[in-house]
């Protein structure tokens, strides 16, 4: 399916892809995430530190071939938008959407995309938790390291259903050790402490980390057709397929 619309961003100067994805309006409470203040933290481990898993993820969901034309794909909190960018450079004749709560996250995300020319992609301010868009409205949804910080994982798990089309596929990736998953948060805490500390910050001190049975027991909560699991270094994934 074609995008909906061709917009410009409001500075005017990058083309992007619109899907008619209502975005949020930023409240007050908002910038009390240590993705608002120190994200440029988050963004330099995202890029120099972690796995990357771009391969690992165009061949659990597109094995035989790439995906094929106007598939449309949304990544839910892409932070700095890694794996959306990596998608949208590798195969230009689909849709993606970056979608992610902090405003600075996605305004690193739009940089890097408008550095690389990318017009198939574009990066919005959405909650996970209420995906403000209808329902059966993408091909694909990935997250990755999501569940670190985000509570109410079923809530997640449920509106990923939700939108997904029938046939529709999720990948969620998620890392299996606290310890080092929990490095960037600690970073960030540490500094976000020296630069500014008001009421605090909404994210944990320590990344949650589901055990394998956790993980395998998140899945089931929808009436997937399949689920796969499997575990790979420090990563567990779950590919999962709407019937
Ligand atoms: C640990 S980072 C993961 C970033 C990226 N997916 C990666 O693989 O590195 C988690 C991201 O989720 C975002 N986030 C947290 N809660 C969210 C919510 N309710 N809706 C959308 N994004 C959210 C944060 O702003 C942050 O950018």
């Amino acid at each position: 399916m074609p995008p909906d619309v061709i917009t410009f961003s409001p500075d005017k100067t990058r083309k992007s892809i619109s899907h008619t994805v209502p975005v949020l309006q930023l409240h007050e409470h908002d910038h009390d995430s240590l993705f608002e203040h120190v994200g440029w933290v988050y963004a330099f481990c995202r890029e120099h530190l972690f796995r990357d898993d771009t391969e690992r993820i165009i061949a659990a969901l597109w094995p035989n071939a790439g995906p094929d034309a106007g598939v449309q794909l949304i990544e839910l909190g892409c932070g700095p938008g890694f794996y959306s960018r990596q998608l949208a450079e590798r195969f230009r004749n689909i849709s993606v959407t970056g979608a992610d709560r902090s405003e600075s996250q996605l305004r690193r995300a739009r940089e890097r995309a408008d550095a690389l020319g990318l017009s198939n992609c574009c990066f919005k301010r959405i909650n996970a938790l209420e995906l403000s868009c209808v329902d059966a409205n993408f091909d694909i949804v990935i997250a990755s390291r999501l569940f670190t910080i985000l509570p109410e994982q079923n809530r997640v798990i449920a509106e990923v259903y939700r939108v997904l089309k029938p046939g529709g596929r999720c990948l969620i990736a998620e890392p299996r050790y606290a310890f080092w998953a929990s490095i960037p948060l600690f970073a960030m805490w540490l500094l976000g402490w020296l630069i500014r500390f008001r009421n605090g910050y909404c994210e944990p001190y320590k990344a949650t980390v589901f055990s394998t049975t956790a993980f395998e027991n998140l899945f089931p909560t929808q009436p997937w057709k399949n689920i796969r699991i499997w575990q790979e270094g420090r990563y567990q994934y779950a590919l999962c397929e709407k019937g």
